[in-house]
This record gives structure tokens, sequence and C-alpha cells, in this order.
């Protein structure tokens, strides 16, 4: 388990937080399917809840970067879907989180929509980078850390229409 005590109190990096969102007709493009904008904006407060709740107490966090997302089905008029939070990697000062979108429904075999990377930084009072404790983790498998330390780059196969 990745856990450190803080004065007594347990921030921890092991969490799954989940959101949920019903797809309603003002989150269409002219295509009638989920904007991507808006797909990318319950991402990111979905990585942003992920990425606070490691700390027992409330932390100054900022986002900083999308460091991939890949929409992978469309998402239709009507269709609830959950955003998955998780610590991927955890560096000095930064939390990346990968969030994982799929449906609700059917239950027994949800359809992805999109898979994301994003990178937060606990900041001081002044907005200025500064260590959070947490101890550090690097994700499994070959190259896996790069996504969080290079510079950032879409993934193959991406399409972000409006
Ligand atoms: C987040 C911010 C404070 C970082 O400032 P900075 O000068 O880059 O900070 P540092 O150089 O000390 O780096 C801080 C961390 O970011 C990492 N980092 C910096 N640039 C990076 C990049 N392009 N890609 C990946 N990681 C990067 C550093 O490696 C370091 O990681 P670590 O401490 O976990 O080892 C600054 O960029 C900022 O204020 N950005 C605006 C945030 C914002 O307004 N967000 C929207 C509202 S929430």
């Amino acid at each position: 388990m990745s856990e450190t005590s803080n004065n007594g109190k347990h921030d921890r990096t092991d969490g799954v937080t989940t959101t949920t969102h019903l797809v309603k007709g003002e989150d269409l493009n002219h295509h009638q399917t989920l904007y991507a904008g808006r797909c990318v904006e319950w991402c990111v407060q979905a990585a942003y809840i992920a990425a606070e709740s490691c700390f027992a107490d409330a932390t100054p966090l900022v986002f900083m970067s999308i460091r991939s997302l890949s929409m992978r089905s469309p998402a239709r008029l009507g269709e609830l879907i959950q955003y998955r939070g998780t610590v991927d990697y955890v560096g000095a000062s930064t939390i990346g989180i990968r969030v994982d979108v799929q449906t609700v429904q059917p239950r027994d075999n949800p359809r992805t929509i999109a898979t994301g990377r994003f990178l937060f930084c606990t900041v001081d009072d002044a907005g200025r980078a500064v260590s959070h404790g947490l101890p550090e983790k690097e994700p499994a498998g070959r190259g896996a850390a790069a996504r969080w330390k290079d510079a950032p780059h879409i993934e193959p196969g991406v399409t972000l229409d409006h």
C-alpha cells in the first residue's frame, strides 16, 4: 500500500475515485455525440479529484498538463459515463493521474469512451511548486515513466473534434 503519515494523518496514493455524468443535449457536438471539450473538462475534474484525494487534508494543487488523451468511441445523448481516476505517477511535487472513461451500461459489457493522463503539482501560498511528501511512484512497464516526464505528445489515433 502507498501510504505516508503526515502528523499522524494518512496520505495515500492507492485509491480509486469515480465521477459519473449524464450526457445531455448541451454536451453534444454537431455529430450529436459527446463534445470532446466537455469530455476533457470532465476528465480534468475527475483527475483533480483523484489527485486531491491522496491527501488527508485539503492541499493546494494546480493542473499542469494533459500528457495524453485518446477518444476511443462516441458517447450519445442520455448515456451515463463514468470517469475512473487512479494515481499512475508520483514525483516530488507532481502527481500523475490516469483517467479511464467508460459507459455505465451495459454493466456486463461497458464501452470505453476515452483514456487520458493528467499531471498536477502541489504549490505553496505563492503558487510555487512545493514537495507534497507522498512516496514517489514510477509506473510499471518499459518507457512508462517517460509518459510523465518527456515532452507531451498525442497518441496515434486521437481525434479531437468540437
Ligand atoms: C505548476 C507550476 C507551479 C510549476 O512551476 P515550475 O517552475 O515548472 O516548477 P518546477 O520547475 O519546480 O517543477 C515542478 C515539477 O514539475 C515538473 N515539470 C516541470 N515542467 C514539466 C513538464 N513540461 N512536463 C512534465 N513535468 C514537468 C518538474 O520535473 C517537477 O517535478 P517533481 O517536483 O515532481 O520532480 C507552474 O508551471 C504554474 O504555476 N503553472 C500554472 C498552473 C495553473 O495555472 N493551472 C491552472 C489552474 S489550476
